[in-house]
């Protein structure tokens, strides 16, 4: 296949069915981190063609995002390559490889230095907004809120479909709600029975925990409930504590080759653990949306996790069933039927 730039390579991940189990289900991961940076470079894609095609975001003008993930790389990659100054608002969680790919894309990069009333979360939305009057016509790709977050991964279905042909059980992880609320979309548009599972971690207010911060674990869960979250679509939560999240992701390097982040270790075990529990030729859709590089200090030290009192790296064979809104703190899943609405 010949690109003629690098946003054209973006998506037509490959489908790596998971080491089968005789007569279960089957496990097929959807490898979104071998997009060029991560699955959000598919959100940023579609944001921003979107945008220039409504003429939201004019020719040449600065586009300017809150994120120091898989979102910030995207928009930096879509944005240069489409002759955008990108502006990335952060704060110093921010780590050292993510730090260098965004510099060496030429993106200006904000870092704020103080927690403001609501978190580090708030303090970046405060210079954010600063920029925008600062920078008069900036883009906001907004990926909370913007529907474009979603519709980014009706290709993601399309792909699976075109070659699974049938996807009974879709798992994700949620953070801004895009990936599950989109494919769980374009999926039920094939099999109205598609299975939702939303992956979560413990302190996370996304599927009504309280909210913890300090949480370790990334790209997953969140202190806000981001508009793109469509709890109608969800079947059944489950929730990883930290070191779970951990040990999960260790195990999916060490038991099938995937050296991932930890959002793809946690779906991994949700998906491992259904994959026993259903019958032959059921197919589970797995989403891995990033690789494991950004995590060698964390994830991958074995110092940071015995600093971090983690490195028992507990994991329970199988998750709990609890009642909706019941506080877990460790490895549990709750079904949703009926509390969507009140979420
Ligand atoms: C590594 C990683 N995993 C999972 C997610 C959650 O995806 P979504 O925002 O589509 O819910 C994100 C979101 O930023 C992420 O960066």
């Amino acid at each position: 296949m010949i690109c003629t730039n690098i946003i054209e390579s973006i998506g037509n991940t490959p489908l790596v069915q998971l080491n089968p189990i005789q007569g279960k289900g089957n496990v097929f991961a959807k490898m979104e981190l071998m997009n060029p940076f991560g699955m959000k470079d598919r959100v940023a894609k579609q944001i921003i063609l979107e945008a220039k095609r409504t003429g939201e975001l004019k020719e040449g003008a600065p586009i300017i995002e809150s994120s120091s993930g898989t979102m910030a790389c995207g928009v930096a990659m879509v944005g240069a390559c489409l002759g955008h100054q990108v502006h990335i608002v952060t704060d110093p969680r921010i780590d050292s490889i993510t730090l260098a790919k965004l510099t060496s894309l030429g993106c200006n990069i904000e870092i704020v230095e103080r927690m403001g009333t609501n978190g580090w979360q708030s303090a970046r939305l405060q210079r954010l907004h600063e920029m925008m009057d600062r920078l008069p016509g900036a883009y906001w790709p907004r990926q909370y809120e913007n529907p474009n977050n979603p519709v980014a991964y009706s290709a993601l279905a399309e792909e699976v479909m075109s070659g699974l042909g049938h996807v009974d059980f879709l798992i994700a992880a949620v953070g801004s709600g895009g990936s599950m609320t989109g494919t769980a979309r374009a999926l039920k548009r094939y099999n109205p029975n598609l299975k939702v599972i939303a992956v979560d971690c413990t302190g996370s207010v996304i599927f009504g925990q309280p909210d913890r911060s300090g949480r370790l674990q990334g790209g997953l869960g969140n202190s806000i409930i981001a508009p793109n979250v469509d709890h109608s679509l969800v079947d059944e939560v489950h929730w990883l504590n930290d070191e779970e999240a951990f040990a999960a992701t260790l195990a999916l390097a060490r038991e099938q080759q995937i050296f991932a982040g930890n959002s793809s270790g946690s779906v991994y075990v949700v998906a491992r653990w259904l994959q026993s529990c259903v019958p032959q030729h059921t197919n589970i859709l797995a989403i891995f949306p990033d690789r494991g590089d950004r995590y060698v200090d964390t994830i991958y030290s074995h110092q940071y996790r015995v600093v971090k009192q983690i490195d028992g790296l507990v994991l329970p064979e199988e998750p709990q069933l609890v009642p909706y809104r019941t506080v877990v703190h460790s490895w549990s899943y709750a079904r949703l039927e009926g509390v969507a609405q009140r979420v």
